[in-house]
């Protein structure tokens, strides 16, 4: 059996003022306004032939909206609700318990509710190659080349290049100056952040190298309740886990680790930069959602939710307003609108 597990836990502060602490990125219709990106992700994964229902596991403050989206979807999922967040190597191993409660070999793929893959077909080839490893105990990662030298993901070592092969090393979010080594290098792919494994595997590796972790979320999940659609876990017990991510947890320190190189598209929407990259630009090389006018503007992303922006003579800015904000900066510097999330949650 293939389950789908759907990481939902983020908010994606730097998409303010339109993410909020209620209203988290992974909901939010971001182009067509008929999808969101977690809809999207649950949809691509019936369409890419994953056989069976999604975990998503997700904040509870968010179990609402996450469960409204897949039921417009089409889709049932078991939604596990976490307290507080643990980041990722927790999170997936919940899914991995829930998983193992319908199968025992139950195999999972590892979605990021916030990435957009629009070629399907690519993406299910490189699937049904990652399954394979995956029955025989692999912990299977997908290789992105690299365009740049991006600290804010992990690179992996492959022993072969440009076929699926075993992991010789794998960095999480590198400093700059390693990053460009191994841009430059040639021999390393981006981590896509997907992950194919089975459930026992992942529990494994994670009871091996991370015994904290491992202890406190099967206690965790071992008192969980159902609670409606929502699995509900013991919080204390999940409280007391450690916070680390997957990457870092696992996949540097596990030898089984395989990479399946997928050269698809594939984009992970951390900031407004992302949605100007992926949307067709207008002849000055404009993004414009809703209700904008411009006069000599160019290599913009403006967007509006309900007033008109008006841009004049401006150039690679990101201006996004909704109905209680609005945020202006420069497009290379989009990632920065998190300091202003912070100001604002520390003014409460
Ligand atoms: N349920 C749950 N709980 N989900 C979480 C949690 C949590 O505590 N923390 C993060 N997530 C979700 C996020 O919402 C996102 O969908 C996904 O897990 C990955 O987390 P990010 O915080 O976005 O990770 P990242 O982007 O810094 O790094 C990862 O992705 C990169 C590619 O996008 C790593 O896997 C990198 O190696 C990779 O290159
Ligand atoms: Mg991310």
């Amino acid at each position: 059996m293939i389950i789908p597990v759907l990481l939902a836990g983020g908010v994606g502060s730097r998409l303010w003022p339109l993410s909020r602490e209620l209203y988290p990125k992974q909901c939010i219709n971001l182009f067509d306004a008929e999808k969101s990106l977690i809809q999207q992700t649950a949809e691509r994964s019936v369409s890419t032939g994953m056989s069976s229902n999604p975990i998503v596991v997700c904040n509870d403050e968010h179990r609402f909206l996450i469960a409204q989206q897949m039921t417009e979807s089409g889709i049932k999922a078991d939604i596990v609700l976490e307290p507080a967040g643990r980041n990722t190597a927790p999170a997936i191993a919940l899914a991995a318990f829930q998983a193992l409660e319908r199968d025992a070999n139950a195999i999972l793929v590892v979605l990021p509710a916030d990435h957009v893959i629009r070629d399907h077909d690519k993406f299910a080839a490189a699937l049904d190659l990652a399954v394979e490893q995956a029955k025989n105990g692999k912990l299977v990662t997908f290789g992105v080349k690299p365009t740049y030298a991006e600290t804010g993901y992990g690179y992996i070592q492959a022993e072969e290049k440009g076929v699926v092969s075993p992991v010789k090393a794998f960095k999480e979010k590198p400093d700059a100056e390693t990053a460009e080594q191994y841009v430059a290098a040639g021999s390393y792919y981006w981590n896509s952040g997907m992950f194919v494994f089975s459930a026992q595997a992942y529990l494994d590796e994670l009871n091996a190298f991370q015994p904290e972790i491992y202890t406190s979320v099967k206690k965790a999940f071992d008192g969980h309740k159902v609670d409606l659609d929502f699995i509900r876990i013991d919080s204390e017990a999940f409280e007391a886990s450690p916070s680390d991510s997957i990457d870092y947890a696992i996949m540097e320190k596990t030898t089984r680790a395989v990479v399946v190189p997928y050269d698809g598209d594939w984009n992970d929407i951390g900031a407004w930069a992302a949605l100007y990259d992926l949307n067709e630009k207008d002849e000055s090389g404009n993004v414009l959602f809703g209700d904008v006018l411009i006069h000599e503007a160019k290599g913009n992303f403006i967007r509006s939710e309900n007033q008109l922006i008006a841009a004049v003579g401006v150039e690679d800015l990101a201006i996004v307003s909704t109905k209680d904000a609005v945020a202006v900066m420069p497009r290379s510097r989009a990632q920065d609108i998190k300091h202003v999330v912070n100001q604002l949650k520390a003014a409460g």
